[in-house]
């Protein structure tokens, strides 16, 4: 296999000068030269130029069972955001599949810069000191923590050592049902919108739903009746993306389009999801389309690189993006074929760049929260 010879290899802004067509086909060759022992997964929300090399693709709760369950693989390349490319090292490296296994699989994320900016919005010291704040007013071993997957590693860790669980958007309700027949309270972080969303949907209202502001010096913003009287605490975080459909872009397409079916992410805030026709993780977004009967007309609330997918691969639909302006993930779109291909370049000649290796204590707590999440469905 005749891959590039060149020695040391270039860095990435060399890379950056390439043609798509140039990088696709390098991309190809390091494929192919790797076999089974690359695994390449990529998000939903990833640009149609890298979908096209994934080997698997998903939502995060999908892409966290895939790097579960390959015991084949010795590489792992995650074209997504960093608390993915983490997940996946915690998983894939597990004891038990590790002990089976003899070797660590490398997990590598092309562009480091690829983070989360809801993840970002939810600190583990921040959250300790949330933990010990309520600790003064409720009893903390009657609070399940649940973590969104959109969260560093050291969250999840949290949860796992406060017996506490990490949710996706496709599991949230399966895990507040977990949650609740365990303690009367649950704490969720860093996604307000979507414990919210999920909550209503289980009748629990607005006003047992205290939000936990990290920057406010007194219980994070609340009185001590409002913690005392809550049922959910939900964190103040968003995502940046997300938050910008309205519910007067609901209104709008269902004036103009009478019979459009709205179909949005729970990330988006509880105005639109309350008026929505159906609400769903990336997964579900697709499903969902994938089974609409032809002819019918879609407004979908979501990154707009998923939307413009849909639109282009069902053409006997009409699809529209809920929202005038444009609303895609900056961080998701970090991952490039230049990128790409410099991180599997680098990987085959044994230079592995951009390295996601979660500390080992981090992991072991994390994994008890993650294994908790992939048991709930
Ligand atoms: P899902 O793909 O799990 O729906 O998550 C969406 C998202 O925002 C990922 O960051
Ligand atoms: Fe984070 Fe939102 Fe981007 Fe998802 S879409 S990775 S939640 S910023």
């Amino acid at each position: 296999m005749s891959i590039a010879t060149e020695q040391p290899l270039p860095d990435i802004a060399s890379y950056k000068s390439l043609e798509n067509d140039e990088l696709s086909v390098r991309i190809e060759r390091v494929r192919e030269a790797m076999g089974p022992e690359l695994l390449i997964l990529g998000h939903h929300y990833q640009q149609d130029e890298v979908i096209e090399h994934c080997d698997l693709r998903g939502d995060s709760y999908q892409l966290s069972q895939m790097a579960a369950e390959n015991t084949d693989c010795k590489h792992i390349v995650f074209c997504g955001v960093h608390f993915m490319a983490e997940t996946a090292d915690i998983l894939a490296n597990r004891p038990e599949v590790f002990d089976k296994r003899g070797y660590r699989v490398s997990v590598t994320l092309p562009d480091m810069a690829a983070g989360c900016s809801m993840a970002d919005m939810a600190g583990i010291e921040q959250v300790e000191n949330c933990w010990a704040d309520l600790g003064e007013v409720i009893d903390t071993d009657d609070i399940t923590p649940v973590t969104y997957i959109n969260s560093a590693a050291s969250l999840k860790a949290f949860v796992g050592k406060h017996n506490g669980i990490v949710c996706t958007s496709s599991n949230a309700p399966a895990v507040l049902e977990w949650a609740f027949k365990r303690t009367s309270r649950v704490l969720f972080f860093p996604d307000q919108h979507l414990g919210r969303n999920t909550s209503l949907k289980m009748g629990i209202t607005n006003d047992q739903m205290p939000v936990w502001d990290p920057y406010q010096l007194e219980m994070g913003g609340n009185t001590d009746a409002a913690i005392e009287s809550s049922k959910v605490i939900l964190w103040k975080g968003h995502c940046s993306v997300h938050q910008m459909f309205q519910a007067e872009h609901v209104e709008m397409f269902r004036e103009q389009h009478p019979g459009i079916n709205i179909l949005v992410h729970p990330e988006c805030p509880q105005e639109v999801n309350d008026i929505a026709d159906i609400s769903g993780s990336t997964g579900k977004i697709i499903e969902v389309i994938k089974h609409a009967e032809a002819g019918s007309s879609w407004a979908i609330g979501t990154e707009l690189h998923l939307v413009n997918r849909l639109k282009k691969e069902n053409a006997h639909l009409e699809i529209h993006f809920l929202s005038p302006v444009v609303c895609m993930c900056a961080t998701m779109y970090r991952i490039d074929l230049a990128h790409l291909c410099w991180s599997l370049e680098n990987l085959v000649y044994g230079t592995q760049v951009n390295a996601i290796h979660v500390d080992d204590e981090v992991s072991k707590w994390s994994l008890v929260a993650l294994e908790r999440m992939l048991k709930v469905k």
